[in-house]
């Protein structure tokens, strides 16, 4: 009997053989796609219930099974058509007043149909779902997955029926201590689909994945490599750059896999050139279309080199948060408000923060010339001496990198926020970094680091983790949390380390439209007197290459009760989560129009 129980117990939780597990689909926009989004059947379930039974076993009957009675007396105490529905793409807590502050399990369910076709895999393709994502389809599991910000994707091509089938996912948000992040962040843990989930369908053979960039340090030779997956390994695979009047080919190994390296005379991106050229990956099995730009990008001591020329990244930090509606942004819209105000401020720079943020963010930042600084939620203080821990930052910064490596925008990719010094955390860090380097060896790595006084006067950079970085990142909030704005006035700048910094975080909160004197906590005059002051301690910098001020937009926050001025929100925004300029975004987007003569757009 016992025996009985326990492979019943094991059944429940191992995936059905039948659902393959494979690794990220590249670029699924420029494949046949048909859309999940729009409203989702879901059900609240704050014990878990649809998981566990009562002794806290995984059940084999769980709301996965979506099960109806069939007869009168059939006992089902759930059902998802009589449930309420939730919006995917979307959080939930911004959905319904009663689960803003929701954290714990919803689970959501899609009906569809479709049309199976011979020679034909299909997957099914989330953008993102924070943050624990158990997934099922027609009862079956699919697989889980953790990390609320990058994608992952499962091959349905042998569950999937004609007509009737269930996709079922449990999201669980809760917050854990040996999760990435942990427990404590300071931006609100908005749960659910948050992003846009669709099916893919490619033949039976297909181009998984491709690296097509520039080769380090050549602004004249493009090296990367082809994977393709399926049964036909051994292939012929064309690269072809129409515009460029570029074909080439290669021949992928029996692990379908081809390195790909040729010359190829090409007009550079850059801010003021943001270039992208149609490229197209064609095997004799299928074929993906992409648009890439190619761009160098490189330090040299303290200088950060763009095509080989040294460039000031003038930035601004943001939050993954909706403008007007609030929220998890997600669309094409969210992005191009997001990042023409950015532009508005005059910058060329963006710190997508604390996690990689939605795809549209970085396309739309390739379009519009906004170099990308993006980062993995190691964040504050991890549990660096949990294994697990670690190879779930991995496996974030895997996905991370997977997904946005063809984007020319992005040139940083950063490791972590604001860690506490240890030898731990070092250790944990240096293995990111190395598996940084090792699947993109043609961006920069940095971290968000801190700095300490050696005497009342002087700031120090010697992080001992800046010496596994290409650029250093700095947060400070002299005349916020460290003292009042004028003290930036007397305070010098050292670092053990002849590298470029980007002060990747400085400022001070006010909501719009609360005015005092410029010594008024809150007030604007506050934050625009702080703003003066950091502004002309940066320019006595002689090794800064880069600012991000602390934030372009208001966005909430758990951490930030106070009635009447932050109301669950974090209010160093530039521009309120209304698009209301503050004072002090005016002295920043001076400082920056001033440097705009100076060095190259
Ligand atoms: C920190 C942190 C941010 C936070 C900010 C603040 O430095 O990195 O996530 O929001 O400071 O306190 O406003």
């Amino acid at each position: 009997m016992k025996s009985i129980v326990l492979l019943i117990c094991l059944l429940a939780v191992i995936p059905c053989v039948q659902a393959q597990q494979i690794g990220l689909i590249a670029n699924p926009d420029g494949r046949k796609t048909i859309s999940l989004d729009g409203q989702w059947r879901a059900i609240i379930d704050p014990y878990e219930t649809g998981y566990y039974d009562y002794r806290y076993q995984p059940s084999a009957d769980g709301y996965f099974k979506n099960a109806k009675p069939k007869t009168k007396s059939d006992l089902i105490e759930y059902d998802f058509d009589n449930s309420g529905s939730l919006k995917v793409p979307g959080d939930w807590n911004t959905q319904e007043e009663r689960l803003l502050f929701y954290e714990g399990t919803i689970w959501y369910k899609k009906a569809f149909d479709y049309q199976r076709k011979p020679n034909t895999r299909l997957f099914v393709y989330f953008g993102a779902a924070n943050y624990l994502a158990d997934v099922y389809l027609n009862g079956e599991k699919l697989g889980r997955h953790e990390g609320g910000f990058t994608p992952f994707n499962f091959e349905i091509t042998n569950l999937v029926r004609d007509t009737g089938n269930f996709l079922i996912v449990k999201v669980d948000n809760q917050r854990r201590r040996d999760a990435v992040p942990t427990l404590i962040t300071d931006w609100w843990n908005y749960g659910g689909l948050t992003r846009r989930v669709k099916l893919v369908e490619t033949p039976a053979t297909f181009v998984q994945d491709y690296f097509i960039q520039l080769q380090k340090g050549s602004r004249g030779r493009i090296s990367g490599w082809v994977k393709l997956n399926g049964n036909k390994l051994n292939q012929k695979v064309q690269i072809r750059i129409p515009e460029a009047r570029i074909s080439k080919s290669f021949t992928t190994d029996a692990n379908g896999s081809a390195q790909i390296t040729f010359d190829a005379d090409l007009t550079l991106w850059s801010p003021d050139n943001p270039k992208l050229y149609d490229v197209l990956i064609a095997a004799e099995t299928d074929q993906v279309q992409d648009q890439i730009g190619f761009r160098t990008i490189e330090t040299r001591g303290t200088e950060i080199l763009l095509n080989g020329r040294p460039i000031f990244l003038r930035g601004v930090c943001i939050h993954e948060e909706a403008p007007f509606r609030g929220g998890r942004a997600y669309s094409r819209e969210d992005a191009l408000t997001l990042l023409s105000w950015a532009k508005e401020l005059g910058v060329n720079f963006v710190r997508l923060a604390h996690y990689p943020h939605n795809e549209f963010m970085l396309r739309e930042a390739d379009r519009l010339g906004i170099m990308v600084w993006s980062e993995i939620p190691v964040y504050w203080t991890i549990l660096w001496e949990n294994s697990a821990t670690l190879e779930n930052a991995q496996n974030q910064l895997r996905e991370m990198i997977t997904r946005d490596k063809n984007r020319a925008a992005v040139i940083v990719w950063s490791m972590a926020n604001e860690t506490p010094l240890s030898n731990a955390r070092l250790s944990f860090l240096k293995k990111l970094i190395e598996q940084a380097r090792s699947l993109d060896s043609t961006r920069l790595i940095s971290a968000a680091m801190e700095r300490h006084y050696t005497d009342e006067k002087t700031q120090m950079i010697d992080d001992p983790l800046g010496e596994y970085l290409d650029v250093l990142g700095c947060n400070e909030y002299v005349g916020w949390y460290d003292g009042l704005p004028e003290k930036a006035d007397r305070l010098e700048w050292k670092t053990t380390y002849q590298k470029p910094l980007i002060m990747s975080e400085f400022g001070a909160e006010a909501p719009y439209g609360n005015h005092g004197d410029p010594l008024t906590r809150w007030t604007e005059e506050y934050q625009e007197n702080a703003y003066q002051h950091q502004v002309s301690m940066l320019k006595r910098i002689s090794f800064l290459r880069g600012t991000c001020p602390w934030i372009l937009m208001d966005f909430r926050s758990p951490r930030r009760p106070l009635t009447g001025i932050q109301d669950f929100h974090n209010r160093k925004g530039l521009i309120s989560d209304q698009g209301q300029k503050k004072k002090a975004f005016f002295v920043m987007q001076k400082y920056y129009q001033e440097m705009w003569g100076t060095l190259p757009k």
